[in-house]
């Protein structure tokens, strides 16, 4: 079937968009896992499609190795934690937690046999790993979670996204789907034709929305005191990194001189890692800086919340199970719309960092990061 000249247009324009194929993105910080999903048993997780193994050492340290035995190829989450260690269900080779094997229980040599493992940070209620080259991990380019940091009250969760992460950032980015994904939850009908404005840099993509005058949803409208009243709805919807996107928005009463509004706002920030090209570790910490003493309105907007979330991964995947069940590539085509702005320059910018990182693998001399194959033996 051929294309109209619009789709054909569109088509060609999405050759610079990242999407479900596009390769990862090693050299970030990524969160690996909430903080007590990590303890003393041996966890298996997949993140940029490499199998790991995370488990807590005995003085509250989190570790991450590659899951594969380097001897041959037992999932080390199915083997068991003694000490610090892990010893291999198999034959029981026994790694260290830098993933240096410590014992070869047939041979009294283990010299040089060892298998891979990541940096982990673990700040607030979140666990950081950098799955990219070694030697360029730096702790200090960690994005910052605002919300951590400034007392605010917070929640956290976690759902699997059977869809690409790309999807997830640019549902972010692209709060238009209020009005009609969230129309049962905290969308309103005024939210897509509502003023916005951008705000686009090499690598930080902003789009902010003004929904003023409006009716707030419950989840906001409750906890703030404006249910009934006209109030603003102020958000703004940041891309920070390829692993951290933060929502933040303001509301007040439109009644009230600026000086006498009272400060009331929340960031959450969606925390998306790609576990394979089309699923994704969906992490949220949520906080808000007004009536910290009530436990019962973190839990109401903790549930609220977590409810509408749940029609993105609905929508989300949806989309991922139309797309791997399309026969026709050559037909595929994404028209973008004037409120697809900061979302288009995003998804370029995540193409042109994955080609980057690619074609500095591919460079002649260039260092794999993936582990070799430990040939020490002593046989
Ligand atoms: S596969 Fe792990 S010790 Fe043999
Ligand atoms: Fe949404």
């Amino acid at each position: 079937m051929a294309l109209t000249k619009v789709q054909r247009a569109a088509q060609a324009a999405g050759k610079t968009l990242a999407n479900r194929q596009t390769p990862f993105i090693f050299n970030e910080w990524y969160v690996a896992a909430l903080g007590h999903e990590i303890g003393r048993e041996l966890k298996a997780r997949t993140i940029l499609g490499r199998q790991l193994v995370l488990y807590r050492q005995e003085n509250g340290e989190p570790v991450a190795l590659d899951n594969r035995c380097g001897h041959r190829s037992f999932p080390l989450s199915r083997s068991s934690l003694e000490g610090d260690t892990i010893v291999c269900g198999y034959h029981g080779l026994r790694y260290d937690a830098s993933g240096s094997c410590v014992e070869v229980p047939s041979q009294c040599n283990c010299a040089g046999i060892s298998i891979r493992s990541y940096p982990l940070v673990e700040q607030g209620p979140v666990v950081w790993i950098w799955m990219g080259e070694p030697d360029q991990a730096d702790p200090k380019q960690i994005p910052a979670m605002p919300m951590l940091d400034q007392g605010w009250i917070t929640s956290c969760d976690y759902m699997p996204l059977k869809a690409s992460y790309v999807y997830l950032h640019e549902n972010l980015l692209d709060l238009t789907h209020l009005s009609f994904l969230h129309a049962n939850t905290f969308g309103t009908p005024d939210y897509a034709a509502a003023e916005f404005d951008t705000e686009i840099s090499e690598d930080r993509f902003i789009l902010k929305r003004y929904v003023v005058p409006t009716r707030l949803p419950p989840v906001w409208a409750k906890p703030t005191g404006l249910e009934g009243r006209d109030a603003a709805r102020i958000t703004t919807s940041d891309f920070v990194s390829p692993a951290l996107h933060i929502v933040h928005a303001q509301f007040y009463d439109i009644a009230l001189p600026e000086s006498e509004r009272p400060d009331t706002r929340i960031k959450t920030a969606h925390i998306p890692t790609p576990e394979t090209a089309t699923s994704t570790h969906y992490f949220v910490v949520h906080g808000r800086n007004f009536a910290p003493e009530d436990d019962s309105i973190t839990d109401f907007m903790h549930q609220q919340l977590m409810a509408a979330f749940h029609e993105d991964i609905v929508g989300l995947e949806a989309m991922e199970e139309l797309l791997s069940n399309m026969s026709r590539e050559d037909e595929f085509f994404e028209i973008s719309v004037k409120s697809d702005i900061a979302s288009v320059a995003m998804r370029r910018y995540l193409k042109r960092r994955a080609e980057a990182e690619r074609s500095q693998h591919s460079a002649p001399g260039a260092v794999q990061s993936q582990p070799a194959i430990n040939t020490a033996v002593e046989v």
